[in-house]
């Protein structure tokens, strides 16, 4: 599809200049819309928007396709910047452990958890689980999800992060979903490990950065940054490893214990410091102002029965907070961007303006996509979600486990082609 007209759209909502990069806290409240509205595509790329009252006379015909959009919103499309979306197998047997009283940490003690999923994916052919995480990522499309970032980390050996990471950059090639990559080879420290950590480091840092780097198979690095997993001296290690060879942080901290992982983030310029459940004031006071940027991830919280991350206090320090899924197969099983817009209105009290900002501007500049995507802006990519009819922007959290999107296209070409184009 080359040209694309939406016109009569009931608004159109997310506009921004170019050049601006994220929303800032207090400033999320807002989500500039014009109501009433036309917007138009070329080549995959946003040409125009404006009132209707200004739509201008159209000559030639030939090639555009036209959509009427009477009664819908048009929507940046969502960015997703944290996912764990190449795994071999669900874990819904711990799902029932967890039901029965066990705890994520009880699990992963017996053997579950992260190193669970590890020895599956060793043992399976990359070709199966290309397959899979492909189809993972097209619900994720039809879900609204025009960009993502994928990890690795459930391979945590030398050719099994390779293996994941390869099949990430081939998923990056054949689906038109805006893709970013990283390595989490420091997810679980592997059982060949055991008796000796600072091997298990320099293999990374030694080896499996530099053959990343070297490949091009990886944008960030990141580390699980916690109790029982990895320390804030490790988690440096690996950053400064990262960043020699062009590799920035995006790392997982505070999600069960606050040991100071934040601060260290922020002292090696990390992009992000994604979950961030438990969160002390002095975690806050370090995010403020650093140019790292605040992701929660909620379905998580709602997974693990966790505390929900501080998002208003995050707000009110100015923070330009993004959200993710998390989408893993032990933490949360679900990669559908609309149920965080919910859990986001719900469970953190933010607007739904604000949560809208959060995983559209905010999550597009959590993975350094914001100057292609996460608003309406000419010259952005035409990556949109066209709603079905719905009464109120408030609507689509507030009515939610209800599918309230007609159609997404990714850069001007439909992924979902809903009543709409029909
Ligand atoms: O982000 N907490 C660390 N990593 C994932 C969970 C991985 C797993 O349990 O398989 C997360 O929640
Ligand atoms: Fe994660």
């Amino acid at each position: 599809m080359r040209g694309l007209l939406i016109k009569n759209a009931k608004a159109i909502y997310g506009l921004r200049p170019a050049g601006q990069n994220t929303v800032n806290g207090r400033a999320m409240a807002e989500l500039p819309a014009i109501h009433d509205a036309w917007l138009t595509a070329e080549d995959g790329l946003i040409t125009a928007f404006g009132p209707m009252a200004d739509l201008p006379g159209i000559t030639d015909w030939s090639g555009l396709t036209v959509i009427d959009a009477t009664g819908r919103f048009v929507l940046p499309g969502w960015c997703d910047p944290h996912t764990h979306s190449i795994f071999a197998a669900p874990r819904e047997e711990e799902f029932v452990d967890k039901i029965n009283g066990l705890s994520y940490q009880e699990i992963a003690a017996r053997g579950g958890g992260i190193l669970n999923s590890a020895m599956k994916l060793r043992a399976m052919a990359e070709e199966e689980l290309f397959a899979k995480a492909k189809a993972r990522v097209e619900a994720m499309m039809h879900q609204g999800t025009v960009a993502l970032e994928i990890k690795s980390g459930y391979g945590l050996s030398l050719d099994s992060e390779l293996k994941m990471l390869r099949i990430a950059k081939r998923l990056k090639e054949v689906l038109p979903v805006r893709m970013k990559t990283t390595l989490l080879a420091a997810h679980a420290l592997p059982p060949e490990f055991k008796a000796d950590r600072t091997a298990y480091l320099d293999l990374i840092c030694e080896q499996l950065i530099p053959q990343v780097a070297k490949e091009e198979l990886a944008d960030y690095v990141d580390v699980f940054c916690e109790t029982n997993y990895f320390t804030v001296p490790e988690m440096e290690r690996v950053l400064v490893a990262g960043a020699a060879h062009g590799l920035r942080g995006k790392v997982h901290v505070n999600q069960f214990t606050s040991i100071g992982g934040i601060q260290a983030a922020v002292k090696h310029g990390a992009l992000s410091v994604d979950h961030l459940e438990v969160m002390e004031p002095a975690d806050i006071e370090a995010l403020a102002g650093s140019g790292t940027i605040p992701t929660l991830l909620p379905s998580c919280s709602f997974f693990l029965r966790i505390p929900y991350g501080p998002a208003r206090q995050l707000m009110e320090r100015d923070l330009p907070v993004a959200l993710a899924t998390d989408h893993n197969p032990g933490t949360t099983p679900s990669g559908n961007m609309n149920f965080v817009l919910s859990l986001a209105c719900i469970q953190m009290r933010m607007l739904p303006e604000e949560a809208i900002n959060a995983m559209t501007m905010n999550s597009a500049a959590a993975m350094e996509v914001s100057d292609e995507l996460g608003s309406i802006t000419v010259g952005k990519r035409a990556s949109l979600i066209i709603t079905k009819e719905v009464p109120s922007l408030a609507y689509l959290p507030y009515a939610f486990g209800s599918d309230h999107i007609d159609t997404v296209l990714i850069d001007g070409t439909p992924v979902r082609s809903g009543s709409v184009l029909a």
